[in-house]
């Protein structure tokens, strides 16, 4: 039998990779307590050639790689953190540490980056420029890539063009999701207050009722999606929270609550700060109750400018053919990679990992969530190819 050197070296990547990604699967750490994952990377990439700087943002890495002839600087970020979540797949190489599970998938993240940083190492003769690899902490807190910003990850490299991607289930094994404009939402929290003065439950007249003010606020506040936003436009407010009373025949004095509010457009978000506080002030004045808005903002949306969607579709398109980059449906989860969009242009983009076939059917977060391995050389020839062609375009 002829042996093909090119399927060899694809076979032993393929393979490479599926090792990589069980052992990140079987050791998952929580946010900013990535220690081993980190110095496991850190030594992975000092032995494919880059330059490691580790600690920035506590946990986090950024690794450089320079190519032998001039050129921009493109950067990938994956992030490393796994969730309090008991693992209940019954993989062979599930979690090996009781209630923590990779069930976002950010040890797919982790492996398609180290799978370019391998294909891209053995081609720094050619390369056009330098790649900076971002290995971030925390990201399902939201705080792991603001503390890399604070810690001076742009002042430190000076970053032209940065991608990122993350799996998803419900986007089939073999296809690459990409789409221009919004495709993760804003995320902020908000926290309400409703005062009255609380008394005896037979003497309501005697007392200001904060608990019927509250459901009055609920209420209303769901008319805010439905009559101030635009109908084209998306929105969400939910209240994940009601706090407030003591027994059954006492009026409390007051009602906390907190929710979470997600949106695409900044007009939008921008808008929902006053909305909710007219609702909240006005809906809880209405019944002699003073109520209170704290409105916390956490995330911008993921919002993919053109050129850098256009780098991510030339090479997508390459890899697995242009009828499998999809455009999908936006999600209303968020991501702090929003936050080195703000930065410098960037595109994030969804891999596939879907297979009805082999049960990766469950949604991120799900005990049960599993992926289609064989979308990890796809997401790391994407994300070299990526590279590539930034090269290319920025020289
Ligand atoms: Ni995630």
């Amino acid at each position: 039998m002829a042996i093909n050197p090119r399927q060899d070296r694809e076979k032993g990547l393929h393979d490479r990779l599926i090792e990589l990604f069980r052992n990140f699967h079987q050791h998952p750490e929580l946010s900013f307590q990535e220690g081993k994952t980190a110095s496991f990377i850190s030594g992975s990439l000092r032995d494919l050639g880059f330059r490691v700087t580790e600690k920035i943002g506590q946990t986090g890495i950024v690794a450089v790689l320079e190519g032998k002839k001039p050129g921009p600087v493109i950067a990938l970020r994956a992030d490393m953190d796994a969730l309090p979540i008991e693992e209940e797949t019954g993989l062979s190489y599930g979690s090996r540490i009781e209630g923590r599970m990779h069930a976002c998938g950010h040890d797919v993240h982790m492996t398609c980056a180290l799978g370019a940083a391998m294909i891209l190492s053995k081609e720094t003769n050619e390369m056009k420029g330098s790649l900076v690899l971002i290995f971030q902490p925390a990201e399902e807190i939201n705080l792991g890539a603001k503390a890399m910003i604070e810690d001076g990850l742009f002042e430190k490299f000076s970053i032209d063009m940065i991608f990122g991607l993350h799996n998803q289930p419900d986007i089939p094994s073999g296809k690459i999701a990409l789409r221009e404009g919004g495709l993760m939402a804003a995320v902020d929290r908000i926290e309400i207050s409703i005062t009255g003065k609380g008394g005896h439950g037979g003497v309501p007249h005697r007392n200001i009722d904060p608990i019927v003010a509250t459901g009055s606020v609920i209420m209303n506040l769901q008319s805010i999606v439905s009559r101030n936003v635009n109908p084209i436009d998306a929105a969400v407010i939910s209240l994940g929270t009601l706090q407030g009373g003591t027994a059954n025949n006492v009026i409390p004095d007051r009602i906390e609550m907190t929710g979470t509010v997600r949106t695409f457009e900044p007009e939008v978000r921008n808008m929902m700060e006053p909305q909710i506080r007219q609702v909240v002030e006005n809906s809880a004045a209405a019944f002699g109750c003073r109520g209170i808005l704290n409105y916390i903002y956490q995330l911008p949306a993921v919002m993919n400018p053109p050129e850098p969607t256009r780098i991510v579709h030339t090479a997508a398109s390459k890899v697995v053919g242009e009828n499998n980059v999809v455009d999908p449906t936006p999600s209303t989860g968020g991501e702090d990679f929003s936050l080195f969009q703000e930065k410098v242009a960037g595109c994030f983009f969804w891999l596939g990992v879907g297979n009805p076939d082999k049960g990766a059917v469950h949604p991120w977060h799900s005990p049960k969530f599993t992926i289609d391995e064989d979308a990890l050389i796809i997401g790391a020839k994407v994300l070299a190819e990526t590279v590539r062609q930034a090269m290319e375009q920025l020289s």
